[in-house]
């Protein structure tokens, strides 16, 4: 009962904000002021990196989806000594491993670092909406986990992604990831910027990827996490002789981007549950032509809104922010996608970079050419809203200064900590919840529901309320 009225009063202040937006009336820029952590990496030898038990024991254990629909998932993992076992064991009942897959194992260096054993899996041919236990290393130091996989693609599976970007790995990251642990997402769309290793130096950049695989194990291990890259992922550093972009971050993350067509890891597709997830790579050329722009055509035209209704785009650079802090670094970007955004109903566009949260009004400025003197955006039904959630907690801090005033395209913005998760409950509405880290507690500050932007058009609401009558 409890549950269900505050679902009612969420319902309520969603439907307030949204009339908000309509009527045209400013935004919010939050007043709250966080109380003051350090932005500092938790030191390595810390509990919250802590090396698991025994010789040559699986860590840094993470999964991913696997292929387009959700019936398989990638596991991957480290071994430091040697490569030991390269297969994973798996089953429908604990202790029992029915099943198990064959991996491939990489390593790389980077200046005199050289990496641990990588190991990579793809488990395929699963069964939906079913709880799978696995089991990788070898004997004594074998270690044991375990996912769910998600419903059948169907219009009105329910389902909830948590949000998460700009990570990193200090006592404010370990905070909103374990508020994320206990926020009931069941997969998590992760809008780039990982561990910040890139910040330190020669062997350390090495040894910071390898905490903060250890670090995030305590979630990805347990539940995809959907990869985008950002600039921290870059690691073009000819100062330690490193030049070949996104080394490390390819290497340890894998992506299902040859599901989709995809010829880059960098970009891809999955469809999951009443969802269609983009990723989108910022640093990859984009533009007219390009392999990226070319897939990103073709994806859209694969998107099938009567399977999955809740069309998503992730990327790194925001295309609309009011904060200081990268302002406009999305332009370019937005002047090449934003027509196909509006023009294909995008529902939300999730981004990081900035470090702070910011929620956008439906707008577009997709009219606005260079003699046209339509320069400003403007009130589009049809336009996706823009999330920035590059709130993660790194060791950079946050992004506190934001345009005054508030431009019009603003919703709600505040330079806190924090993450956000998306509950789809059918085609039709999804509710939508920014938590802030608040001195320990996690609490929901921006708060809407969200109307489809295919199934809620008037038209196709009365098709749906013809069948089901
Ligand atoms: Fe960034």
């Amino acid at each position: 009962m409890a549950e269900l009225w505050c679902e009612m009063v969420v319902a309520i202040m969603g439907m307030i904000v949204l009339s908000f937006g309509r009527s045209g009336i400013a935004g919010k820029t939050s007043t709250f002021v966080r109380s003051e952590w350090p932005s500092l990496d938790i030191p390595p030898d810390n509990q919250a990196f802590a090396i698991p038990k025994g010789r040559n024991a699986p860590q840094q254990v993470h999964i991913t989806q696997g292929d387009y629909d959700g019936k398989a998932v990638i596991i991957s993992w480290v071994t430091t000594e040697e490569a030991g076992q390269i297969e994973v064991k798996y089953g429908t009942l604990e202790n029992q491993y029915a099943f198990s897959a064959k991996g491939v194992v990489t390593t790389y260096t980077f200046y005199n670092y050289t990496s641990g054993y990588i190991h990579h899996c793809l488990v395929d041919g699963l069964e939906y909406d079913t709880k799978y236990y696995y089991k990788i290393g070898m004997d004594g130091s074998a270690r044991e986990f375990w996912f769910h996989t998600p419903p059948k693609i169907d219009p009105d599976a329910s389902y909830t992604f948590g949000i998460i970007g700009d990570l990193g790995q200090t006592y404010n990251s370990l905070s909103t990831l374990e508020h994320y642990i206990h926020s009931g997402g069941q997969t998590v769309l992760f809008v780039g910027d990982l561990s910040y290793a890139d910040r330190y130096e020669y062997d350390d950049v090495g040894i910071r990827w390898d905490s903060w695989g250890r670090f995030i194990e305590r979630s990805a291990a347990y539940q995809p996490w959907i990869w985008s890259a950002g600039n921290h992922e870059i690691e073009y550093m000819p100062n330690m002789g490193e030049v070949s972009p996104f080394k490390s971050y390819l290497h340890r993350f894998a992506t299902p981007h040859v599901a989709s067509n995809s010829t880059s890891p960098l970009w891809y597709a999955v469809r999951r549950a009443s969802a269609h997830i983009i990723v989108l790579s910022s640093y990859s050329p984009f533009v007219k032509y390009t392999p990226q722009w070319r897939w990103l055509q073709e994806e859209l035209r694969r998107v099938n809104r009567k399977k999955t209704p809740w069309l998503i785009i992730l990327m790194h650079v925001p295309l609309y922010s009011s904060n200081l802090a990268h302002y406009m670094e999305g332009e370019s970007m937005r002047a090449v996608y934003e027509d196909w955004f509006v023009h294909s109903k995008v529902d939300f566009i999730f981004a990081g970079h900035v470090h702070a949260y910011e929620r956008s009004y439906r707008i577009s400025n997709i009219y606005y050419n260079v003699s046209s003197g339509d320069c400003c955006p403007v009130p589009d039904t049809s336009a996706p809203v823009y999330m920035t959630v590059g709130d993660g907690g790194n060791q950079e801090g946050l992004a506190g200064r934001f345009w005054d005033p508030q431009p019009d395209y603003s919703a709600f913005r505040e330079a806190s900590y924090g993450h956000s998760t998306l509950e789809i409950r059918n085609r039709t509405h999804a509710f939508y919840h920014w938590n802030r880290n608040d001195n320990g507690k996690k609490v929901a500050i921006d708060s809407v529901v969200f109307h489809n932007q295919y199934w809620a058009s008037n038209l196709q609401r009365r098709r749906l309320k013809k069948r089901n009558s």
